[in-house]
């Protein structure tokens, strides 16, 4: 399975990604720019990205914590996930988002 990922230069990068695991290690193991400084612990919001809105409604809702953690990020826009909580299925080949900025 693979997402598309579109970088601060507006690139379009296919990153593989495996099922079960958090869309954020296979950004960050496609050695893209992404901080994700807690490691997936939903305690940084540093992997922050945009899902692209013709995938708005199929990726999985948002819990509580992953929420909170958002209203921290900057830019927040819609569209606006932390990665480390998305988890890769099926369904989401070939998912498509943005990586959004960290400061
Ligand atoms: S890696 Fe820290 S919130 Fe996702």
């Amino acid at each position: 399975m693979k997402i598309l990922v579109t970088d601060f230069d507006n690139v379009v990068h296919e990153v593989p990604a495996e099922a079960d695991w958090p869309i954020m290690e296979a950004i960050r193991g496609a050695g893209l720019p992404i901080k994700a400084e807690c490691g997936g612990c939903c305690l940084c919001a540093t992997c922050h990205v945009y899902v692209d809105e013709s995938w708005a409604g199929r990726v999985q809702a948002m819990e509580d914590e992953e929420e909170m953690m958002l209203g921290e990020a900057p830019e927040v826009r819609p569209g606006s996930r932390l990665s480390c909580q998305i988890r890769m299925t099926p369904e989401l080949d070939g998912l498509m988002l943005s990586l959004a900025p960290v400061y």
